[in-house]
């Protein structure tokens, strides 16, 4: 599995699976169609130029496939949450992975390639924000450790949804043992 750093000539290929991916999650159980709908290709082509811009200084990954597509992606970074950003002083700030390649290890190997880079940037703790409704993801940060630690209501195009926060007090223990 290749995990590479996201580069400013990816812009359009990391929009458009981005743009894939968020439909892929998001189902009209897991949040309103109107919501699902306001993240157009350009809104996300928008928002990964800013990811990609010299000024932005999150550690931005993404995983291809043999034939060079880009098929996961997660972001980590400084957490800059004023609720718990003395606690927990890293944030991973989106992970997916998607559909066909889900279910493989390409989640905690994104995982784990990104607290390697808060690690040696001094960072040892870390929050994810998942919307409340998105069972499997919930699991999966349970799965790797990770503790319900807060809990609100957020505005997204006028609707109320719920999302948890998730900590990691030490994602040391998130790293790949070393030697296998
Ligand atoms: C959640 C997601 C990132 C997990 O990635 P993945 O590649 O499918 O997960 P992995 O195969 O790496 O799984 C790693 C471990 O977590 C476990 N796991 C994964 N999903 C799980 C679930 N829903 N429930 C319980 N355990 C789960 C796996 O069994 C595996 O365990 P092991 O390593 O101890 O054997 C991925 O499914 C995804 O992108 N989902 C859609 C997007 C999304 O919801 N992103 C989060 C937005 S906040």
């Amino acid at each position: 599995m290749l995990i590479r750093q996201l580069k400013r000539e990816d812009l359009d290929e990391i929009s458009a699976a981005h743009f894939k991916a968020w439909y892929e999650t998001y189902s009209p159980d897991f949040l309103p169609l109107k919501v699902i709908e306001s993240m157009t290709l350009e809104k996300w082509r928008e928002s990964w130029q800013r990811n990609l811009a010299p000024c932005n200084q999150d550690h931005h990954l993404c995983v291809q496939n043999n034939a060079g597509e880009i098929t996961a992606f997660a972001s980590f970074g400084a957490n800059l949450d004023p609720q718990n950003s003395d606690e927990f002083l890293g944030r991973m700030l989106r992970i997916y992975v998607l559909k066909d390649y889900q279910g493989q290890g390409v989640g905690r190997a994104l995982v784990q390639a990104g607290t390697e880079h808060l690690v040696k940037q001094g960072i040892t703790s870390m929050t994810v924000h998942v919307v409340e409704a998105n069972t499997p993801a919930c699991r999966f940060y349970e799965h790797l450790g990770g503790e319900v630690i807060f809990h609100c209501l957020v505005d997204r195009v006028g609707y109320s949804i719920g999302e948890f926060t998730y900590g990691w007090r030490d994602i040391r223990s998130l790293l790949k043992p070393q030697n296998t």
